[in-house]
């Protein structure tokens, strides 16, 4: 019988399901602390009691990925994978891996300083949206409307410490209804849809920012489109994030790897935890 561990720095909603569901299972099924672990290169991979299959749930994206590089090392299963989660987890890497796959996503720009910032904007001109590359919650996502907007943003991101801030992200601004989806892909199945409604005075339509969800009807064009991106980041267990363009139709703009399932677990077309698990356990069995 597969044993499954489960990797968390903050036990949310997700971890405790994931847990019960697998434990209920009768499934030998550890929830083990991120901060609690380290790795060296002279360990083996039998220094550890963390079964087959490793989910990795870390809320915080460089602790979760260099750890699952660890993992990997010693030859664990991790889902998702480290190459998966360094590409999820930058939105740069995201929009090029999908642009160079043709999968339909907004127009997106990099600059690599504010000297550059200001040409670039010279030529792509306003609404325009700049986003940390990485960073997830909408955190740091803002419309520009304005140059003087543009320049005290460029200001602050050439003096904070990140060095991650003086890579620009720009991106069109999508004229779309006051919501977005939400996609949840496990495998080669969307399981669940949901639509994020913005909250009042509020421009992005993240849950986290008082977004409020809704059921989303999954049509074919919804699926093959979502099932493509998660295919051209390399598959798992994925959200898929599309807005809806008043022209284009769907764009693919961002794909989380540690993908929140809380809200959509509500409107689910299956048992999603129960499906992340089966889905582990014929990955262990590839
Ligand atoms: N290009 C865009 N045009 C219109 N709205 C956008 C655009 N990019 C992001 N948004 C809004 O901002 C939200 C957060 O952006 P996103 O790229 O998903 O960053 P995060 O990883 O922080 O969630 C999106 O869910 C959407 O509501
Ligand atoms: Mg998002």
């Amino acid at each position: 019988m597969a044993e499954l561990c489960i990797i968390y720095d903050k036990i949310r909603f997700e971890e405790k399901e994931l847990y019960d569901k697998a434990s209920k299972r009768g499934l030998n099924t550890r929830l083990i602390d991120a901060k609690s672990i380290s790795i060296g290169t002279n360990n083996k991979k039998d220094d550890f009691d963390l079964g087959d299959i490793v989910l990795q749930r870390s809320i915080s994206h460089y602790r979760g990925l260099y750890l699952t590089a660890c993992l990997e090392f010693l030859g664990f299963l991790a889902i998702n994978s480290f190459k998966v989660g360094e590409i999820c987890g930058n939105k740069l890497l995201t929009s090029i891996k999908l642009a160079k796959e043709n999968i339909p996503t907004p127009t997106t720009h990099f600059a690599f300083s504010s000297e550059s910032l200001s040409n670039l904007i010279r030529k792509t001109g306003f609404p325009i949206v700049v986003k940390p590359i990485v960073g997830s919650w909408g955190r740091g996502v803002f419309p520009l409307r304005d140059s003087e907007t543009a320049n005290m943003i460029a200001e602050l991101r050439e003096e904070d410490d990140n060095p991650l801030s003086r890579i620009y992200y720009i991106q069109e601004m999508i004229k779309r209804p006051p919501r977005d989806l939400r996609c949840i892909v496990v495998g080669d199945r969307v399981v669940a849809a949901v639509y994020r409604y913005s909250a009042e005075k509020e421009w992005r339509t993240n849950v986290a920012r008082g977004g409020r969800t809704e059921e989303a009807y999954i049509t074919k064009e919804l699926e093959d489109i979502t099932l493509k991106a998660a295919k051209a980041v390399g598959g798992g267990v994925l959200g898929v994030d599309l807005m809806e363009d008043d022209v284009r139709g769907l764009l693919v703009h961002e794909i989380n790897s540690t993908v929140e399932f809380h809200g959509a677990s509500k409107v689910a077309r299956t048992d999603i935890a129960n499906t992340i698990i089966d889905y582990s356990i014929d990955a262990a069995k590839k």
